[in-house]
């Protein structure tokens, strides 16, 4: 049973420190979320197991991490200087503001009339000024950027000289992107500053580009598997031409059942595009218009790539996977939340997590917390297992609650030491979904999680 809505998430996330609303000693910060000492647990873990299968497990992709501010240059030439537009629209009776293109039956959401203003372009690129400059002093301005992937475009050719790499090959990119959003909201779905896991896949002009689209999809399908995320809560859409981004032939959205309550319940966990081969050849000085003049008078560099056996140049198309990963930590949370009912019919929430992504993998509990040997030898049990994965000591309740804060945390191993456990050197390991008990001797123990800590099966990389 996934959670029932993102408010049973919202509720779970602030109770037991995964993620709070940010500045609330101000009163907050509209739809800004801080991750607390569980939540970037969490998300280093999604992140890792998204570098793990992608920069180590196969051979064709590098990582690279760019500034988050960028020459204004590269956002002209990108197009988001003229098209990263939201188009917002004015109630003329109760003056709400809106995107235009999330009104409904052309009803305000908030008065119910139907009088609006002519629809009018905002660009949601964050603005900032470099140096101590005036305030009006134009050359000054720079952004905070939108998406990763101009970084990875401008380092195409760094990246595939010094790495000596031949096409097809990628790069990976995880960090902050910030986009001034009119109606953020949703809890961590839409914010203004968020992160993205990007990967820019660079093939020839002549692959099959459609068919490599539905590869990446079917990649991040399998991914998002080993993530615990169910295939029954996902849902493909075929992006239509008219809602293409401008660099962008096909666009596959893999999308979520955020709202399962909801008639409509999905909403975008991430996109696969087929770029062409519009973002490198637009960072380039010589590529020319049809009128044969530069469309890039300002770049010093040439981003195409030399192809040795058909002793080709040309501009290498783009496939792109670009996940977020607030939303897959959502997602992760939504799909993992169930909830058991014990004999003294006490309903408890267990946070089904894949071992992998759980914030502890272990927590050390002593039955006695008054005998300082069992207390001991918990809390040396506890620093063994610390180097072979993130192990917690808890001594501050009856077992039965400690128990249930880890069941609901997602700890998938609570290993209670008693006083047999000072005669027979055992421990006693119970199991987060099951509930099971086994009994296991100290020395044997640290193997013992390793094996069973395995991460849900992962796809196997294969090349394309
Ligand atoms: N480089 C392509 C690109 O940025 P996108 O569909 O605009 O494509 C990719 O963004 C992913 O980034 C989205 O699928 C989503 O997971 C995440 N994302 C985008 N805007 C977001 C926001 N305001 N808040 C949280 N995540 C966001």
């Amino acid at each position: 049973m996934p959670a029932p809505n993102i408010d049973t998430i919202v509720s779970l996330a602030k109770r037991r420190g995964f993620v709070f609303p940010s500045s609330e000693v101000y009163g907050g910060l509209g739809s800004a979320w801080d991750y607390g000492p569980l939540g970037v647990e969490l998300c280093n873990n999604v992140k890792q197991s998204w570098w793990r299968w992608l920069v180590y497990e196969r051979d064709d992709i590098e990582g690279v991490d760019s500034s988050i501010i960028l020459n204004r240059l590269v956002w002209k030439y990108s197009g988001h200087e003229a098209t990263f537009n939201d188009w917002l629209i004015d109630c003329r009776k109760c003056k709400s503001r809106f995107r235009a293109d999330k009104i409904v039956d052309n009803k305000c959401p908030s008065c119910g009339a139907s009088d609006w203003t002519e629809a009018r372009p905002f660009n949601t690129m964050l603005q900032t000024k470099l140096g101590a400059v005036a305030d009006d002093d134009p050359t000054a301005l720079a952004y905070l950027r939108p998406e990763t992937a101009q970084g990875i475009f401008i380092n195409f050719l760094n990246v595939q000289t010094t790495m000596r790499r031949k096409l097809p090959f990628g790069i990976a990119q995880v960090g902050k992107s910030f986009r001034n959003e009119v109606t953020p909201g949703n809890f961590i779905l839409r914010t203004r500053e968020f992160e993205q896991m990007e990967m820019e896949y660079f093939v020839s002009p002549t692959a099959e580009h459609i068919k490599l689209v539905d590869y990446w999809v079917e990649q991040y399908l399998e991914w998002f598997g080993s993530l615990g995320i169910s295939r029954d809560n996902l849902y493909l859409y075929e992006v239509p031409a008219g809602e293409l981004a401008h660099y962008s032939k096909r666009t596959v959205d893999i999308m979520y059942r955020y709202f399962p309550e909801r008639e409509k319940p999905w909403e975008e966990l991430m996109g696969i595009a087929w770029r062409t081969d519009f973002d490198l050849s637009t960072h380039s000085k010589n590529r020319l218009d049809e009128e044969g003049k530069r469309i890039n008078p300002d770049s010093t560099e040439d981003l195409s790539y030399f192809d040795e056996p058909t002793k080709q140049r040309f501009y290498p198309h783009v496939i792109e996977p670009a996940a977020g990963v607030n939303r897959t930590v959502l997602a992760v949370l939504m799909d993992a939340y169930s909830e058991r009912t014990n004999d003294k019919g006490e309903t408890r929430v267990i946070l089904k997590l894949s071992p992998q992504l759980a914030p502890i993998k272990a927590a050390i509990l002593p039955l006695a917390k008054n005998k300082p040997e069992i207390v001991g030898m918990a809390k040396a049990i506890k620093r063994s297992l610390q180097p072979v994965l993130r192990a917690v000591y808890d001594d501050t309740g009856g077992i039965g609650k400690l128990y249930a804060r880890q069941d609901e945390i997602g700890t998938p191993f609570c290993i209670t030491v008693d006083h047999q456990s000072l005669e027979d050197e055992a421990v006693t390991v119970r199991d987060r979904d099951t509930w099971e008990q086994e009994r296991i001797k100290v020395a044997d123990l640290a193997e013992h999680l390793q094996k069973r800590l395995k991460p849900f099966p992962t796809p196997a990389p294969e090349t394309v």
